[in-house]
């Protein structure tokens, strides 16, 4: 550690001899010292430490009002559990029990009275080192828990853009826009929020909403994009995307893609227990049923090769009326409060 940055350190004296005060400010000033400060009533120790925030504390044990003893327990509560702020003992009391004491109430080393000046540069000089270092240190563990922090959020950002990315290639076929998934993130989320959902789930409903059809690349193009009705053949065929899109998404660590997977399968599941596996009323994941009525408002209000877009009103009209029969109640209550917003 460089001598001018060890001799800028700032340096609180206590003693309520000023003689010893005196002798002290002495050796420090000797040395080009320039930021020290004393006190000779241990009853300003608190104020003082809280404005002046020193590096090193000399301490006498024997004081009028508060002991050296007392001024270490004020002092701890100020002090966080991870700062390292050395305090270094003045005591004419060299007994094993003081040292004891002192030792496991705050102090971190001694000195005895009369000061040899030697000695007492040697231990400030020490101990405003040790602080150096620990400061450094947490320096660097607070850069480096930035930079894992940053690494995490772009850990994220690339696991999202993959999973917009893979919905988009899910609905290419039949919109290569990938606006329908965009819509049914948007709205699934308003209604999350809506139903009181806290923030980062709802930020978490918002990206795994889009890839409830992730099942369909599976799905053969002449069943996906046939223009007329669908046999019951192709029907079955077709709903296998659900669980194929939660195969897909299965055994992710993530809460996005547990989410994701979630989804993928329940959200043709209908509120009377006539859905794709028969799941009913609460048996059936909140995020499933949140999914399904947005879902279905979009496909009804798009056009689609085997139909045309519904008018608004209608398709209101139609997720009301299926309110307790194909959804929960409560999502479409909320559902209609948002779209007549
Ligand atoms: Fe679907």
């Amino acid at each position: 550690m460089q001598d001018s940055l060890l001799t800028t350190s700032r340096i609180l004296i206590v003693d309520d001899q000023p003689s010893n005060v005196m002798l002290l400010e002495g050796i420090l000033q000797e040395e080009d010292f320039t930021s020290y400060r004393s006190i000779t009533d241990s009853r300003e120790v608190l104020p003082t430490f809280i404005d002046y925030l020193p590096d090193l504390i000399l301490l006498d044990l024997q004081m009028p009002y508060l002991d050296g003893f007392a001024v270490m327990k004020q002092l701890q509560a100020c002090i966080a559990p991870g700062d390292f702020l050395p305090i270094l003992v003045l005591t004419a009391d060299i007994t094993h029990e003081a040292k004891r004491r002192a030792l496991s109430e705050g102090a971190l080393d001694f000195l005895t009275k009369p000061f040899d000046a030697t000695e007492v540069l040697l231990r400030i000089k020490n101990l405003l080192q040790t602080r150096s270092l620990h400061l450094q240190l947490q320096k660097q563990n607070e850069v480096l828990d930035e930079k894992v922090r940053q690494r995490t959020a772009d850990l994220e950002a690339t696991q999202v853009e993959i999973l917009e990315r893979l919905a988009l290639a899910a609905e290419y076929r039949d919109d290569d826009t990938g606006e329908h998934t965009k819509r049914v993130g948007e709205t699934t989320a308003r209604i999350a929020e809506a139903l009181d959902w806290p923030q980062t789930e709802v930020e978490l409903i918002r990206r795994a909403a889009p890839l409830h059809d992730v099942g369909k690349i599976a799905i053969p193009d002449s069943i996906l994009l046939k223009p007329g009705k669908l046999t019951p053949e192709e029907f079955e065929r077709m709903k296998t995307h659900t669980s194929l899109g939660a195969q897909m998404l299965s055994g992710g660590e993530f809460p996005l893609l547990q989410l994701a997977e979630q989804i993928a399968l329940t959200h043709h599941e209908r509120w009377d227990g006539t859905g794709y596996i028969g799941l009913r009323e609460e048996s059936i994941p909140m995020a499933g049923r949140i999914v399904t009525v947005a879902d279905v408002f979009d496909a009804l209000t798009s056009e689609r090769p085997y139909k045309k877009a519904w008018p608004l009103s209608e398709a209101i009209e139609e997720i009301q009326r299926q309110s307790g029969h194909q959804f929960d109640p409560r999502v479409v209550e909320v559902f209609l409060k948002i779209v007549s917003k």
